[in-house]
């Protein structure tokens, strides 16, 4: 029972993936270029913070049905499948850059079992599956696009119970063979050919960004007419065509895909010869959320911040991660840092300074706002609701909330005599 399976690379996508896979009963090697993080790993020491990842990695280690190894080459050895799950950086024109994967398929040609399937679920332009099988070199192998859909923080959920499985092959029993391994989830399984497998998932993300960008400008239009976007969003979320999930206007979207995968479709599409002016104002609306968000800091210290603290509550491109990577929060703080802000910021997943930002993170939500004048809370840890704001009043130079995530009580802090911001509601 239980197949053998190789993943190539340990990162938020391979651990998770790696990990699901020995739960739903297959033998799971996981390789990684770097030597420490493959130790740590064996002790069962999982390095990103992801909701129940700890106690399956512990699981799989103890039954022995997943292991991690240095170097793909060896991993492949009696794999039946491999999954590729490398980076796809963006590259300098917005493009994503392919080398980590043609480099983990060039160095996995030679050692791969005949008849067994290379499964691509890096996100990759359309296209790339035939790039895999050039740098593969193996006519005896099948490639598989089976994109991933796991959101950071929720990923060993969302990989448990997906809303669907995509399989993009040109081959059909490569597709049922690679659908066998997903026994067990109760998802329904499309089976598709690898450019529409490859489009779904950069459609999927463009179309979750194009919410976010859509609400946020929503929420521009709320603030100008004086209406309040939380109600605005229940009364839209009631109507099924729209639905209520992906329309929590904030500081922008971020973190390492919905910029990127925007970026990467805008670049195919004009590629391909389509102007896609729709995604790119997506992204500009996103960018422009960015700076007005920090606007609303300037106006609310008074129109400068130049020398003036400020306090931040977020780092983190969302809650429930550790993951920094474009985070919304960093670019509205980076611009307050442009301006001369004196930046004290505390986040529950962050410790220790930030490269690339001048700003104090200090353990303590409290001690960060010690003397500030404006207290911007920007990513929306669900503990931030919870903090006792009389001590936020009393630590405080002048009680003034910007809410740039609508996440803490609003009544509760004009009752404290707090001068208060969101986004789309006064
Ligand atoms: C996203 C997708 O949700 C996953 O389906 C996909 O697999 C993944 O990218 C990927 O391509 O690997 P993730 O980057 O973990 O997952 O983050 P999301 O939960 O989608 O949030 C992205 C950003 O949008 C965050 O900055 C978040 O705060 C923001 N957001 C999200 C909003 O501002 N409002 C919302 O209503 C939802």
């Amino acid at each position: 029972m239980g197949s053998n399976i190789a993943v190539i690379g340990t990162g938020y996508v391979g651990l998770t993936t790696g990990a699901c896979l020995s739960t739903l009963g297959h033998r799971v090697t996981c390789a990684d270029v770097v030597p420490e993080k493959v130790d740590r790993l064996n002790l069962g020491d999982v390095p990103i913070l992801e909701s129940g990842l700890d106690e399956i990695v512990a699981e799989g280690l103890k039954s022995g049905q997943l292991r991690f190894l240095l170097g793909a080459a060896h991993a492949v050895a009696d794999a039946e499948f491999i999954y590729l799950c490398v980076p796809t950086p963006q590259g300098a024109d917005g493009s994503a850059d392919l080398s980590y994967i043609e480099d983990a398929a060039r160095e996995i040609g030679h050692h791969l079992e005949p008849g067994s399937i290379v499964i691509n679920k890096s996100t990759v332009p359309v296209g790339s599956t035939r790039v895999v099988e050039q740098a593969l070199g193996r006519s005896d192998v099948h490639v598989v696009s089976n994109p991933e859909f796991l959101r950071e923080g929720s990923a060993v959920h969302d990989f448990l119970h997906p809303d669907r499985v995509v399989i993009g092959a040109d081959d059909q029993s490569a597709a049922v063979r690679v659908a066998s391994l997903y026994i067990g989830l109760t998802a329904p399984i499309q089976v598709t050919d690898p450019a529409s497998a490859e489009t779904i998932k950069y459609a999927s993300n463009a179309f979750l960004a194009t919410k976010i960008s859509f609400v946020n400008a929503i929420a521009a239009v709320c603030e100008a007419v004086g209406a309040d976007v939380n109600d605005v969003v229940l009364g839209m979320g009631y109507d099924k065509r729209i639905g209520e999930a992906f329309l929590r206007p904030g500081p922008g979207f971020g973190g390492s895909c919905f910029p990127k995968d925007s970026n990467a479709l805008v670049r195919i599409a004009e590629e391909a010869g389509y102007d896609f002016g729709l995604l790119k104002g997506v992204i500009t609306v996103n960018e422009e959320q960015f700076e007005r968000t920090a606007g609303k800091v300037v106006r609310m210290a008074g129109g400068s911040v130049e020398g003036v603290r400020i306090a931040a509550w977020g780092l983190t491109f969302k809650a429930r991660t550790d993951d920094l990577r474009e985070s919304p929060a960093i670019a509205v703080l980076q611009r307050l840092v442009e301006r001369g802000a004196v930046v004290s910021a505390y986040d529950p997943a962050v410790s220790g300074p930030i490269a690339g930002l001048d700003v104090e993170v200090v353990s303590d939500p409290y001690a960060a706002c010690a003397g500030a004048e404006v207290l911007a809370v920007l990513t929306e840890w669900d503990e931030f609701k919870w903090l006792d704001l009389d001590k936020v009043a009393d630590t405080m130079a002048s009680p003034r909330v910007l809410d740039a995530r609508n996440l803490i009580d609003r009544s509760a802090l004009l009752r404290r005599g707090f001068e208060f911001q969101g986004i789309g509601r006064t």
